[in-house]
């Protein structure tokens, strides 16, 4: 059984939780291996709707292993908030397992994403201010504490009064607020390592055994792939890989190990946050389809900037992911709408490109050049076959796979399980 990996391909919020809820049906493990509790991944299932931030989306199943790879930061008051919450609408939790390596999100990340947020005024990037990039930066600077700290309190004391000794000194004299207590930190994070010390675990090891006993393994990306670091639109993007080659390094596996790349594509593009979009629309096109698909952050509630497909930037995603298919969600979503717009090129200073530029100055001045499609206007969710859907439809998924050279394997028509048309078998 191959080890498929599951990559936002656009701007985040995807439906990665969805794809990943459908797939976990046959699998073995779940790994996250990005993000931190930024993330928001919505499943509706037998179980009801959940909306989950760190927990792989396979903790619905009762044979999938889920774990919390060393590439994820956690916040611990967040991860114990969702354990409970699942325990008490019914789902067990005790296959859940935390890598020893991930790192933790500490009080002075989020206080410091808050900060560091106001004091750009105007260049805001508009995080989630959970902490996020403060404790991805803290991991590089060799400054972080992590999951395994936890399970020896001498360790964590040593290492966080090191630490908040020098937190202390930023949040007091350069933003000129209280210092954080070494006492409380430290005692709150006693009681979460002691709470959560069943679940860490040398995770890796896990992986290698499900990997020897050829069982099916996935990746569940979060974020998507113009929010990463390297190849997003920095500095609009967040602090780790959301990309398929970030799953080996947040998971604990070699390139070769994984089989297939699934990327999940939106039937159109939203992003939420600062940072340039081309396809944005900012009229009543836009509006309609942030209130029919209810385009609000789980993370934040923020409203989603909506705009039409833009193929040059899935182009882009196909090629630095190494997609094998896609996955087309929220097709649904374009029933209303009589025309449809495809971006398949930008206009830069009077010239036509085809590439996604790396630099944000630059690609705020690229204007989308559109292709136009008839719509189908009619309702799609309740049909389970592809050559069941409405021709208009077919057309515009032919042309996304013929823009994006990915093979479409999985179109999702609405929100639940059922709600899908299995276009091309994946493996
Ligand atoms: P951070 O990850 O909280 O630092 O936020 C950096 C940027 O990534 C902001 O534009 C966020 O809105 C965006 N972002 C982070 N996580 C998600 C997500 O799960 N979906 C969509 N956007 C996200």
């Amino acid at each position: 059984m191959p080890v498929i990996a599951v990559i936002g391909a656009q701007w985040g919020d995807e439906g990665k939780g969805k794809v990943v809820d459908l797939l976990a049906e046959k699998a073995r493990v779940v790994v996250r291996f990005s993000g931190g509790d930024n993330a928001g991944h919505t499943v509706v299932n037998p179980y009801g709707e959940f909306r989950l931030h760190l927990i792989p989306c396979g903790i619905f199943y009762p044979q999938v292993v889920c774990i919390i790879g060393n590439g994820v930061v956690i916040n611990p008051e967040v991860l114990i908030g969702e354990v409970d919450q699942l325990n008490q609408r019914g789902v067990d939790t005790t296959r859940l397992f935390i890598s020893d390596r991930a790192h933790l999100i500490m009080p002075y990340h989020i206080l410091l994403d808050g900060l560091e947020e106001e004091s750009r005024g105007g260049k805001a990037l508009g995080t989630t201010r959970k902490g996020i990039g403060p404790a991805f930066a803290d991991k590089t600077a060799r400054l972080g504490i992590r999951v395994g700290d936890l399970l020896d309190k001498e360790v964590l004391l040593e290492r966080l009064r090191f630490i908040l000794e020098y937190k202390n000194v930023i949040l007091t004299k350069i933003y000129g607020v209280s210092p954080l207590s070494l006492d409380e930190i430290y005692s709150q994070y006693c009681q979460y390592g002691e709470r959560l010390a069943p679940y860490i675990r040398e995770t890796t090891i896990m992986l290698e055994e499900a990997l020897h006993r050829n069982e099916l393994v996935i990746l569940e990306g979060a974020q998507g792939t113009l929010l990463d670091l390297d190849f997003g639109t920095y500095p609009y993007t967040t602090s780790s890989s959301p990309l398929a080659g970030g799953g080996c390094l947040g998971a604990g596996l070699g390139p070769t190990g994984i089989s297939r790349i699934l990327g999940v594509f939106k039937a159109y593009c939203t992003r939420v946050g600062s940072g340039p979009m081309p396809t944005e629309l900012k009229d009543e096109t836009g509006d309609l389809i942030r209130e029919r698909a209810h385009e609000y952050g789980t993370t934040t509630g923020r409203p989603r900037r909506c705009g039409w497909f833009d193929a040059v930037a899935a182009r882009f995603s196909t090629r630095i992911n190494g997609f094998t298919g896609a996955a087309i969600t929220r097709l649904d979503v374009l029933d209303i709408l009589p025309r449809l717009k495809i971006c398949v090129g930008y206009k830069l200073d009077g010239k036509t490109i085809d590439y996604f530029p790396g630099n944000v100055a630059t690609l705020e001045r690229c204007q989308p050049i559109y292709e136009e499609l008839p719509g189908w206007q009619v309702p799609i969710s309740h049909i389970r076959q592809y050559g069941e859907l409405p021709i208009e439809a077919q057309q515009y998924v032919a042309r996304l796979e013929e823009l994006t050279s990915c093979p479409v394997n999985i179109i999702s028509v609405g929100a639940e399980r059922g709600q899908t048309i299995h276009k091309m078998p994946i493996f």
